[in-house]
């Protein structure tokens, strides 16, 4: 058994996230998670909110409400939806928490002891239509390495390239369009990361098994770029984390706030402590899974997140971590995705352009999403959702695959033998051979989610569902049954466990789905199978089972061209 301690990007909280934001990490992090537990391994599963800077000012501004509210309600609404599409971290906490107050504070204190923080006269863009600084995505223009002309002042959504408002081209101010704007200094904490590069670079190195997306962002922005280069810490905004030095008030930062980037990831160790206090546990609890000279030194911390968030998981957080001088868990092995598009242009926020969790939820249950947003992740490449190849893989994967298989299994059982499992008759070839099959897929399909090949795993569990078709339909009880009941029987009750083990095996991906297959089953032991013959014989003879309801509805062509229209139009 080993620790897992697992950590989806937190997302932004303005707002309700899209498919795109869905597939991007929180999904493929509880996916990873579902798995890991049902291995039996000790798993701690970290998410929340990311509540300070620019986009959760802007948000609250535009909806007319103070922003501590805005971040409260938001809050409570993504942990609804979070709930809803049964993700199960053991934490969804709040960037804004006291903890994380406390801990960013605290980090802030040891990187400065450690001559790793820097006060700089900025120049900064103010904005003499809006009367203030205009700090990261206050301010929009032309991003100065790829020409994307609606990058924002934090970063390049296009070329994920760290930007400073001054970088921008043309830059112009997000709240009010207006291009007056003037240079004007004001004093911020520099984070001296430049001091960390050969420690940084030692280490990115020594990452030989991460995947290609991940590794070649974190080697451009460290090499070609300047990733590294000493950045502002602080903001001159009201909302966010005080400068503080630890407990201390830090002389000249009086006002000013940490940067959203720089508290953001230090809420993962502070969701822990949530957690931990949540649960009244004392604090060798959360620091087990994140000090190496606590207990940690065994865990292995694995991160999920969307290509833009590389470059500050791969340099700007491990120099906070690496400049602590103290033994803080750095990630082992960080997973990336390219971005999800929406029927031929981008899922976007801010033009509300797509299906986002709520509406998703509005019109179908969450497993037909979690479904085709896994077989489809944007793995090696960007993909897209179309409403076609949505139709045709909830109709052909769950409806006829799935969803007919446990129908025919079930109801021709109850029809001829009643509502209990057949005894009598023996496995034969037709039943071995499936094993044997089943032996290698189930193996390969363990691999690819260990390695977090999620399309490939998905691939390969539509395989293992498929398999069971083949052979029920290639055993024809129906027609075996006058001539030789008890070869029926047997082949009923080899299908009725073959329901079960899919419930087993499909759990990480549709919980919701194999929690309904389990009940119908009355089976009470969901344990990952270590010998799928056993597995195959676990529901004795006897044992009663109820024909569940339909496990999913096909979409009609007259569904898909409605959905199509109404999510055509954006997002009210
Ligand atoms: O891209 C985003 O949605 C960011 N809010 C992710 C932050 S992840 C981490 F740093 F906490
Ligand atoms: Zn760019």
């Amino acid at each position: 058994m080993q620790r897992i301690l697992i950590t989806s990007a937190i997302p932004y909280i303005n707002g309700i996230k899209h498919l795109g934001n869905l597939v991007g990490s929180q999904l493929p992090a509880d996916l990873y998670a579902r798995y890991m537990r049902a291995r039996g391994h000790e798993v701690m599963f970290i998410c929340g909110t990311d509540e300070h800077g620019t986009p959760a000012e802007l948000a609250a501004a535009a909806a007319g409400i103070p922003v501590a509210q805005y971040c409260a309600d938001m809050w409570a609404k993504q942990k609804r939806l979070s709930d809803r599409f049964q993700l199960s971290f053991d934490k969804f906490g709040r960037s804004s928490s006291p903890q994380n107050h406390r801990l960013t504070q605290y980090f802030a204190e040891r990187l400065a002891e450690n001559g790793l923080i820097e006060e700089v006269v900025e120049s900064q863009l103010y904005s003499k239509a809006d009367g203030r600084f205009l700090p990261d995505r206050y301010v929009e223009g032309t991003c100065p390495d790829c020409g994307y002309d609606r990058a924002r002042g934090d970063q390049c959504e296009n070329c994920t390239r760290q930007l400073d408002p001054t970088d921008l081209i043309e830059p112009r101010s997000a709240i009010s369009g207006s291009t007056d704007l003037e240079i004007r200094e004001t004093r911020h904490l520099y984070l001296r990361q430049s001091a960390l590069r050969e420690r940084l670079e030692e280490w990115i190195a020594s990452k030989d098994d991460w995947p290609i997306l991940t590794t070649s962002i974190a080697r451009k922005w460290l090499h070609d770029g300047d990733g590294l280069r000493d950045r502002g810490i602080t903001r001159d905004l009201e909302w966010g984390v005080p400068v503080r030095r630890g407990e201390r008030p830090w002389p000249g930062m009086e006002g000013k706030v940490f940067y959203v980037w720089f508290d953001a990831p230090i809420e993962y160790i502070a969701a822990t402590k949530e957690w931990a206090d949540g649960e009244g546990l004392e604090d060798a609890a959360w620091r087990s899974w994140w000090r190496t000279d606590e207990g940690a030194s065994d865990v292995r911390y694995v991160q999920f997140m969307g290509k833009d968030n590389v470059p500050f998981h791969t340099l700007s957080f491990p120099a906070t971590i690496i400049g602590s001088g103290e033994p803080w868990k750095l990630v082992d092995y960080i997973k990336s995705f390219n971005y999800l598009n929406y029927d031929g242009g981008q899922f976007s926020t801010s033009l509300g352009r797509g299906i986002f969790m709520d509406q998703a939820l509005d019109i179908l249950p969450a497993d037909y999403w979690r479904w085709w947003l896994l077989s489809h992740a944007p793995e090696n490449s960007d993909s897209e959702f179309t409403w076609e190849n949505f139709q045709v893989s909830v109709n052909k994967d769950l409806a006829d695959i799935l969803g007919n298989f446990v129908s025919r299994v079930t109801k021709f059982c109850r029809s001829k033998f009643g509502e209990a499992v057949p005894g009598g008759g023996e496995p034969e070839d037709r039943e071995r051979a499936l094993i044997a099959e089943l032996e290698t897929r189930v193996a390969a399909y363990q691999r690819h989610l260990e390695a977090i090949e999620i399309r490939k795993a998905a691939n390969e569990l539509r395989a293992i569902w498929a398999g069971g078709n083949e052979y029920l339909q290639d055993a024809a009880p129906w027609s075996v049954f006058r001539e030789r009941p008890e070869r029926a029987a047997a082949i009923i009750r080899f299908s009725l466990n073959l329901i079960r083990l899919y419930a087993v095996l499909s759990a990480p991906f549709i919980p919701d789905t194999a929690t309904k297959m389990m009940k119908a089953m009355r089976a009470e032991d969901g344990l990952w199978p270590k010998d799928i013959a056993a597995a195959l014989a676990s529901l004795p003879p006897g044992r009663s089972f109820t024909v569940p309801d339909n496990l999913f509805s096909k979409i009609s062509d007259a569904e898909r061209e409605s959905w199509q229209k109404r999510f055509a139009g954006g997002r009210e």
